[in-house]
């Protein structure tokens, strides 16, 4: 077995490639938040629709976007063989005790939040990047008009907001989580590290949040 094929095998591999995978994943979430914030620039989408024209022609960003997709499917597989793999570890599901009291409900709870995260993701790349990207679906459309248009269906946007909220709490966790994985919890750093993973969450969450809230809000009031 060549050494990445054992580091994939074992658990601290696994749970390193997720700690590494999880903050590259936190890095895409903060440019992709901060340039959709150009939906809000009322401008009928101008600049919106450049910020992705260019991004999408860009080599460098292409090149990071295969990295992306790669990072996203390696963070979801070794999650889901971490968690069957600890249930396996564990057959009589605490039947004499509770869950550890101490042990918050988001930390016990990230498979599920990680579920959602990725059902969300396939119908998120299914209504933008498919028809924008693979299959030149846009119907004469620019891709603001997409968005909007996608965000006038309440439910759509109901998803979204407790898509996000999930993504929120999700990341809040992972984001410490990983830097204890990575054997980065110093005494001196550790609590900055968790006031950062809370600011980024909110940061994140609420961001892509306002988005389907504000075009739905629009469609109600004209
Ligand atoms: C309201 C919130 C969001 C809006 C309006 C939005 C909008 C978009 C749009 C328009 C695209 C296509 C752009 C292109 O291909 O150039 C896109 C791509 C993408 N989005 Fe989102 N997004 C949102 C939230 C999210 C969240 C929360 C995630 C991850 C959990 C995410 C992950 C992705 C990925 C992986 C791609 C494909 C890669 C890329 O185009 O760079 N998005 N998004």
């Amino acid at each position: 077995m060549n050494w990445f094929a054992r580091t994939f095998n074992y658990s601290i591999g696994r749970k390193i490639i997720m700690a590494l995978t999880g903050l590259f994943l936190v890095f895409f979430l903060i440019e992709h938040v901060f340039g959709n914030l150009l939906l809000f620039a009322n401008d009928g989408g101008a600049a919106f629709n450049e910020y992705s024209h260019d991004m999408s022609h860009n080599t460098i960003i292409r090149i990071v976007e295969y990295l992306l997709f790669a990072g996203i499917i390696f963070h979801f597989v070794d999650g889901f063989i971490l968690w069957s793999k600890n249930r396996s570890a564990r057959p009589i599901r605490y039947q004499m005790s509770k869950p550890h009291e101490k042990t918050k409900w988001t930390s016990r709870n990230m498979i599920w939040s990680g579920s959602v995260i990725l059902i969300f993701l396939v119908i998120h790349l299914k209504s933008f990047f498919v028809p924008y990207r693979i299959t030149d679906g846009m119907d004469g459309k620019t891709l603001f008009e997409i968005t909007r248009d996608a965000f006038a269906n309440p439910y759509y946007s109901a998803f979204y907001v407790f898509a996000m909220i999930l993504l929120g709490l999700h990341l809040n966790h992972g984001f410490s989580s990983a830097f204890q994985t990575l054997g980065l919890r110093h005494p001196n750093f550790y609590s900055g590290i968790k006031i950062l993973g809370v600011i980024l969450s909110l940061v994140i969450s609420l961001g892509f949040a306002s988005m389907p809230i504000y075009f739905y809000l629009q469609t109600i009031m004209n």
